[in-house]
């Protein structure tokens, strides 16, 4: 697909198909997420990666309103590693742009897709933490609930002429 294209039709999809999605696909959207831009090139991102439903579940308990997950047949947890990048701004950054990039990859691929809150609401931070034994240093950012999409949503008009400033603020 063309990249603008993508860019321009791609929206938040929480309806899924019972379809299982082959690791071929998944190995692309894990490469199009690790091609992102990461300040210094410090790439400070880990991938968790769920595809079995027992453990999509047990996600479900911890964060309520996830409810998408129960139909989806694979979902992301992005991470930062404060190893690799110790200022959490740019950890927030650089997994933010990692996200988009597989949101992105996984459109391209028929697929649908949605970010679900990990950062920065604590107790879905906690209660992921908890659940996949992250250890100290890694830290839960974005949860991508992915699937064959079964609904279409319609794209809204967003481009607005009156938020673009030139040169200066008058
Ligand atoms: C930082 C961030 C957090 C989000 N968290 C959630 C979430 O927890 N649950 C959810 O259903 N959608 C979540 N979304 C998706 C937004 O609701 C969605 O992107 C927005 O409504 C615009 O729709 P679109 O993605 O179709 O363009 C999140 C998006 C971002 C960027």
């Amino acid at each position: 697909m063309e990249t603008i294209k993508a860019i321009l039709t791609r929206r938040s999809i929480r309806k899924y198909k019972n379809k299982k999605i082959s690791k071929d696909k998944t190995d692309k959207i894990l490469k199009a997420a690790m091609y992102a831009p990461s300040a210094f090139n410090n790439q400070p991102w880990q991938y968790l990666v769920i595809d079995k439903r027992e453990i999509l579940g047990e996600v479900l308990k911890i964060i309520p309103h996830a409810e998408m997950l129960q139909q989806s047949t694979l979902a992301i947890l992005i991470c930062g590693d404060k190893n690799l990048e110790q200022n959490i701004d740019l950890i927030v950054l650089n997994c933010a742009a990692a996200t988009q990039n597989a949101l992105l990859a996984a459109h391209d691929l028929g697929l649908g897709a949605v970010w679900i809150s990990a950062y920065p609401v604590e107790e879905n931070m906690k209660g992921l933490k908890n659940l996949f034994k992250l250890p100290e240093n890694i830290i839960p950012i974005s949860l991508l609930s992915i699937g064959y999409p079964d609904e279409k949503v319609i794209t809204e008009k967003r481009f607005k002429q009156e938020r673009i400033h030139y040169n200066n603020w008058k």
